[in-house]
Parts: C-alpha cells; sequence; structure tokens
C-alpha cells in the first residue's frame, strides 16, 4: 500500500469520536460537520464500510424534526469551539447548530453504494437513511424554496460552507451589525489568524446568527426576515446533483420519487436562467437586496457537476475554467487570482480546497475525460508533495489552516482509487 493512503486512513481514525469524525485534529473544529462528515465517509468506504456507514448513522441522527440536517452536531458539548451549542441553543436529539449545509450525502452515499456489495442488513438501514435525506431534500424544497422556483436560499454564509468568500461582500456589507455585541472567537487562536476570516465577518456571522435564535429558526419566517438571503449557484448545482442521485437511490429502493424529479424539471429551467451570455458565466443572486453577484469564485463552476444538459454551456464553462487560475502552480484558486478581492491565504478567498477539486474532477468526466485526469493528478501531486491540510496557496502549495484534516485525506483515498 502507498505511503499515502496508509498516512490517508491514519488521519480518518485518528480523528474518529465515538460513532462520527472531527474535521480535524488541532481543536479548531471540536464537533461533526455535516458535509465534512459525508466526504469523510466516503474515504471510510474504500478500507472500513462500517465506519462510513456509521458517520452517515450518527449525522442523521441529528436531524431535526422538520427535516433540516443541521450543519454542526456538538456530541460533545465541553470544547472551546465558538458559536458553542449555548450560543445555537437548538437542536433535536443532539444539540446542534440551526442552521444548514451542502446537501452532499445522498451523492456520497449512491457513490458508496455504486461501489461496495452491501448486505441485507445493511440494505435496511441505507433504506432508512434514503427516507431521512429524502425528508431533508424536501424540508430544502418547502422552507428554502416557498415560491417554487426551482432554486433555494441560504439563510448564513455559513450554510454554503464557503464562509468568507468574496461572493458574500456585497450582502455582508448590508448586514448591520449587532450594537454591543459580544463573543469570543476561538478559530483565530487555533490557526494562523491570517489564514481565517477577519473579525468584521465574524460580528456579521455572529450577528447573523442572533437574529436567527431569536426567531427561533422558524424556517417559514426566517426565509422571509433572513438578514441574509443568497440563491447561490454553488449550492444549487450540488443540490440538482443530489436531486438526480436522490432520484436513482429512491428508485432503486422503491421509494416514491415524484415529487424530486418534479422539482428537478423546474431547477433545470431556472438555473439556466442565471447565466450571463455575454459575461460566459453563471452568477448568485442576493435575494434580499435584489442584486446579482459576478464574483469569479470557483464555486460557479460546480454547475459541471450537476450534470445539465447543456453541451454549449458547459463547453464556455470549460473553456473559461481552463483560464480560471492558468498562471499559478496549483489547481483551484477558490477566488480568481487576478480578482480585486483575491487573498492567497485567507480561508475561502484564495486558497486551494481539496473538495472543490474533486467536485470539479467528478463533473468533468463525461464532459472532458483529459481535463478531469489532469485536475485529479494534480490534486493528489499537491496533497502527496505538501500533506493532508485544510487548504493550500494556489502560488506555491503553503500549506494553510488545519493539519491532518478530514475531508483531504478522504477525497485522497477517493481519488487515488
Ligand atoms: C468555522 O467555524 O469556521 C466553520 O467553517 C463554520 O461552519
Amino acid at each position: 500500500m502507498n505511503k499515502h493512503i496508509k498516512k490517508a486512513q491514519k488521519i480518518l481514525i485518528g480523528n474518529r469520536k465515538k460513532g462520527y469524525t472531527l474535521p480535524t485534529n488541532n481543536k479548531l473544529y471540536p464537533a461533526q460537520w455535516n458535509w465534512d462528515s459525508a466526504f469523510i465517509a466516503l474515504g471510510y468506504s474504500y478500507f472500513n464500510l462500517n465506519f462510513a456507514l456509521k458517520e452517515i448513522k450518527t449525522l442523521l441522527d441529528g436531524q431535526w424534526k422538520d427535516g433540516m440536517i443541521p450543519h454542526i452536531l456538538f456530541h460533545n458539548t465541553d470544547t472551546n469551539y465558538y458559536p458553542n451549542h449555548t450560543a445555537w441553543n437548538c437542536g433535536n436529539k443532539i444539540r446542534s447548530s440551526g442552521i444548514t449545509q451542502p446537501p452532499i450525502l445522498v451523492s456520497i452515499l449512491r457513490e458508496i453504494l455504486d461501489k461496495n456489495k452491501i448486505t441485507n442488513i445493511q440494505k435496511k438501514e441505507i433504506k432508512k437513511f434514503i427516507i431521512k435525506i429524502k425528508k431533508s431534500h424536501e424540508w430544502f424544497i418547502k422552507y428554502r424554496d416557498p415560491k417554487k422556483t426551482g432554486l433555494v436560499s441560504i439563510l448564513h454564509p455559513w450554510e454554503s460552507g464557503y464562509d468568507n468568500s468574496s461572493l458574500w461582500d456585497e450582502p455582508m456589507k448590508k448586514v448591520k451589525i449587532e450594537k454591543n455585541i459580544q463573543y469570543k472567537r476561538a478559530d483565530n487562536k487555533v490557526v494562523n489568524p491570517e489564514h481565517r476570516p477577519l473579525n468584521i465577518d465574524y460580528d456579521r456571522y455572529v450577528t447573523i446568527k442572533n437574529d436567527l435564535r431569536k426567531k427561533k429558526y422558524d424556517p417559514k419566517k426566517i426565509f422571509k426576515t433572513a438578514l441574509f438571503n443568497v440563491v447561490d449557484i454553488g449550492f444549487n448545482s450540488i443540490f440538482l446533483k443530489a436531486n438526480k442521485d436522490l432520484i436513482i437511490l429512491l428508485k432503486k429502493f422503491n421509494i416514491d420519487s415524484a415529487k424530486i424529479s418534479n422539482y428537478i424539471k423546474i431547477t433545470e429551467k431556472s438555473i439556466l436562467k442565471f447565466f450571463d451570455k455575454k459575461k460566459e458565466t453563471f452568477f448568485s443572486y442576493d435575494l434580499r437586496n435584489k442584486k446579482k453577484i459576478f464574483i469569479p469564485s470557483i464555486t460557479n463552476y460546480l454547475i459541471l457537476y450537476a450534470d445539465i444538459k447543456n453541451s454549449k454551456i458547459n463547453n464556455i464553462l470549460i473553456k473559461n475554467l481552463k483560464k480560471h487560475n492558468l498562471k499559478e502552480k496549483y489547481f483551484f484558486s477558490s477566488i480568481k487570482p487576478n480578482h480585486q478581492t483575491f487573498e492567497e491565504k485567507r480561508y475561502w478567498r484564495g486558497p486551494v480546497w481539496i473538495n472543490c477539486n474533486w467536485f470539479i474532477c467528478k463533473g468533468l468526466i463525461n464532459k472532458d475525460e483529459k481535463y478531469s485526469k489532469k485536475i485529479k493528478e494534480s490534486t493528489i501531486r499537491l496533497v502527496e508533495k505538501k500533506g493532508f491540510h485544510e487548504y493550500y496557496s494556489c502560488k506555491n502549495g503553503k500549506p494553510m489552516g488545519a493539519n491532518n484534516f478530514s475531508w483531504s485525506a478522504a477525497l485522497y483515498l477517493d481519488l487515488i482509487n
């Protein structure tokens, strides 16, 4: 076995707690994170299917009664993470945050089922997973797209997973920071503050959180009144792909799929309205302030992962993707390096993230296999050379943020297989 595979497995096992896995071992994220857990499950599936299924089960155990799967589950309430379980003050059986994260779980589950032999006992458990995941997708449709436009909103930048991306600069500027706001950040004591969001970003993250909390996370109410309400193209690409994967699993397990099928049809049409022909790019939309968002984020290309059947647009995107960070050494900077908001080291404002490379690599397999392979090989080389970190400089591969990062290890295991 190649030494990097061994190391990746060791990282996942090292970060594993009782039934779930921390994103890293350095105290930056001392809880279970929604999309991290899904990627982690994929990693486990290459050497321990039981751990993969257990990871998913534990995440779904935290589902709220209305169907939402929270973005954080606080299994251990005694940590110095902020905002912690008391700051959120919510949860169902498990204390949690009051927002969600990109719904990649079903796509990961489908990948796992495609590649593994499943016993009858496991099948029964997986059917329960699928029913819960369906409920979470219906939650998105009901509460995050009440007008049935085909596209869902996020109500906090943390829901995107790309927290301080410059995508959110304009909508965030409009969020009036709570008077006398008081909280104590812990993240910037654990890793280099130059690699983390700014204090002013946190002031707004906490302001939005407190507002949601004040409204008791009532999903109908917060959709209408949240301080941040954005239709993000990356998030919706993930959701469209997730709905397509959900249909396949629903059919496989003989569960009704009509509602989701209809929604996909609406999404496929609506999403094309978010393509600007002149600028040759997809944009996101700030629903609260009624403004288009044109920021060259790598997540705008997740539409390739959504697999829309429009080869003309796909080809334009691939042509532009090839220019995204042409001059830099490593694929793909989170924000295009020539943009005024690009920062080489600051979290989602420039660094390379392994999950973004992974999405794009997957999305290109049936569209430009050669390019997909190139991205895959470059990503594998980056991780093997620089280690399993949270993110990397696109200029020289310098590793940043947390080390022993679970999803970098997990997605390496998928890319190398
Ligand atoms: C953090 O704490 O930085 C997380 O990204 C929020 O989900």
